[in-house]
């Protein structure tokens, strides 16, 4: 019974022993963290657990899978030189985004004192950019009953924009029969791409 006892209590003095072994372990506020182009925004690291006193901290931006250095040496680096500090403990602010910061970055602590030497965090940060206006192709007349095609579109917003039509100002539905004003009609409409195809009418109006 006594010899019991104490493997029991040697048992429960191991796995405390296990639990205090010091690691570095890292977390975010936020994985996924979306910005406006030319705002500011915080891709957080924080030390959830540490032992040692100064850790080496490392960002790099993983951009079509090539890693680059954006903090190293206690420095801010590479494009976003001028661009970003480092606030404690290990967060990265980008100070003013631009479109090519969309990328994956990759918080590193190297903890030389703690058993468990090394964490790293993975951050995917989107950059919004607005939309410009659009280049449009509209023919200038289609006899009646022949049809056309009108396409308005622009390369720059992100995420990609969808895209409406207004006739007389009033929308263009997706599907004609869903407004009595548009049953002479007959068209595809694509919001992903800003195309009205083959778009038909009874008789002549103006767009
Ligand atoms: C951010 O960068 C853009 C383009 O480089 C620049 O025009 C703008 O003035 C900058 N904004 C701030 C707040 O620094
Ligand atoms: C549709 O066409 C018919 C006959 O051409 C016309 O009387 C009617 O006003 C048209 N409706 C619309 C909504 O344009």
């Amino acid at each position: 019974m006594a010899l019991a006892g104490l493997a029991a209590l040697f048992i429960l003095i191991s796995t405390h022993c296990y639990t205090t072994i010091f690691a570095v372990i890292l977390k975010t506020e936020d994985k996924n963290p979306w910005a406006n182009e030319f705002e500011s925004i915080e891709l957080s690291c924080i030390m959830e657990s540490i032992a040692t006193k100064n850790p080496r901290i490392e960002w790099k931006k993983i951009k079509d899978g090539e890693p680059s250095y954006v903090y190293f040496g206690n420095e801010i680096s590479g494009d976003l030189k001028n661009r970003a500090v480092l606030k404690e403990p290990a967060t990265l602010e980008i100070t003013n985004a631009t479109r090519s910061d969309t990328a994956q970055y990759r918080c590193e602590v190297t903890a030389t004192d703690d058993q468990r030497s090394f964490d790293e965090i993975l951050i995917n940060l989107a950059v919004r950019v607005r939309p410009v206006l659009p280049r449009c192709s509209v023919p200038q007349s289609v006899p009646v009953g022949k049809s056309a095609e009108l396409s308005c579109a622009e390369g720059e917003g992100f995420p990609r924009p969808q895209y409406q039509w207004f006739r007389n100002e009033e929308e263009v539905p997706e599907d004609p029969k869903s407004n009595p004003k548009f049953l002479n009609s007959s068209y595809t409409l694509n919001p992903s791409t800003g195309t009205l195809g083959d778009f038909r009418h009874k008789s002549s109006f103006v767009i």
